[in-house]
């Protein structure tokens, strides 16, 4: 049985770390063991100018309590964006690439896109530069069921952008159904992100004697047992287009009660490279993990891929219930169950 594992040090390529001083407490956990995160530009104010991401990147990693953390931010798109500033920031980069949220597809998105043709500009902008696009994929309308907006983002979005953009780098973000993951290994120029939760959840888990439970609330939902099986397929062996993203989205517990006030989010930075790690065992897949977690991100962001090795152990490890410190009180994602590893140690 295999007890330790050594992997070149993970990027975890779509994280929210919000801000003030729940920043200050979720930060670590994320520099704890990648070198590199997507901040997620859906703050309270959306990080819309090269100034507020120049700013929030240096926030970022002077609380990361790690000296190689980099933050790198994608810019949140609108249609009233100040197109040269945008171009400058990539062109310098200061931005990523661009966040494409559909208007209130999920938290902070209110600002988004209602009309998605009206930024086909600043695809062109993206395309020109060879930048990448990432993707919230959901379309939110009343007629569409929760659990159909990816394939009807996929189906009256995506395919028109993919021809519109032939060579525009595209991220699905947060693949959550297998209609997505079928979507992404038939076309060119896209990857996808896939969290933990998404592989280990199914809307049993969520949605239960006619309740919702808030922790496991997340968006896209999670969906069914088919769906979960072709994610974990898709991490774990057509392992080119698809690589780690935890999406892990901290939300106080006070904004968890249901049905009161629950908003979509789950928090797994804590443990994040542990579960991925116990899933790929689960799928008798370990020998790929590192692509996953640490070579196709960086390929497909046209990266350098990092130098340094990170350590996992077979340990035993019982999850806390709660990331708790000052003011701040956070459920865990996978609270009180049993993890088999843990990163030990950072060889820099
Ligand atoms: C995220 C958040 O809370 O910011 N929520 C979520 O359910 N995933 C936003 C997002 O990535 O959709
Ligand atoms: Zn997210």
């Amino acid at each position: 049985m295999t007890t330790s594992i050594n992997i070149i040090q993970p990027d975890d390529w779509h994280v929210h770390f919000r801000e003030d001083e729940m920043l200050k407490v979720v930060t670590k956990y994320s520099a704890r063991v990648n070198r590199r995160c997507i901040a997620m530009p859906n703050t309270s104010t959306p990080i819309t100018s090269s100034n507020q991401a120049i700013n929030y990147k240096k926030l970022i990693e002077s609380n990361s309590q790690s000296l190689n953390f980099e933050a790198l931010i994608p810019c949140y798109l609108t249609d009233s964006l100040n197109i040269d500033d945008f171009t400058y920031a990539l062109q310098n980069k200061i931005f990523v690439g661009g966040k494409l949220y559909p208007s209130n597809a999920t938290t902070n998105s209110q600002y988004g896109v209602n009309d998605i043709k009206k930024i086909y500009n600043i695809f062109e902008i993206l395309e020109k530069e060879n930048s990448v696009l990432l993707i919230h994929g959901e379309l939110n309308r009343d007629d569409i069921d929760i659990f159909d907006r990816e394939k009807y983002f996929i189906d009256e979005e995506l395919y028109q952008i993919r021809s519109s953009f032939k060579s525009l780098k595209i991220v699905l973000e947060h693949v959550s159904s297998d209609y997505g993951v079928d979507f992404v290994k038939t076309n060119n120029n896209i990857a996808g992100t896939i969290t933990p939760h998404h592989m280990l959840l199914t809307k049993k888990d969520v949605f239960k004697d006619e309740e919702i439970n808030p922790h496991h609330y997340c968006m896209p939902v999670v969906k069914n047992e088919n769906d979960l099986l072709s994610l974990r397929k898709a991490a774990c062996f057509d392992n080119i287009k698809f690589f780690l993203g935890t999406d892990s989205a901290p939300h106080h517990i006070e904004d968890k009660k249901y049905p009161n006030s629950f908003k979509a989010g789950i928090f797994s930075s804590p443990s994040s490279i542990e579960l991925y790690t116990s899933i790929f065992e689960e799928e008798n897949a370990l020998e790929n993990l590192e692509k996953f977690s640490s070579i196709n991100g960086p390929k497909f962001y046209n990266l350098d891929i990092n130098t340094d090795y990170l350590t996992l152990e077979r340990s035993e490890t019982i999850i806390p219930d709660y990331t708790e410190e000052g003011s701040i009180k956070i459920k865990n994602f996978y609270a009180n169950k049993n993890i088999n590893w843990k990163a030990s140690k950072l060889d820099v």
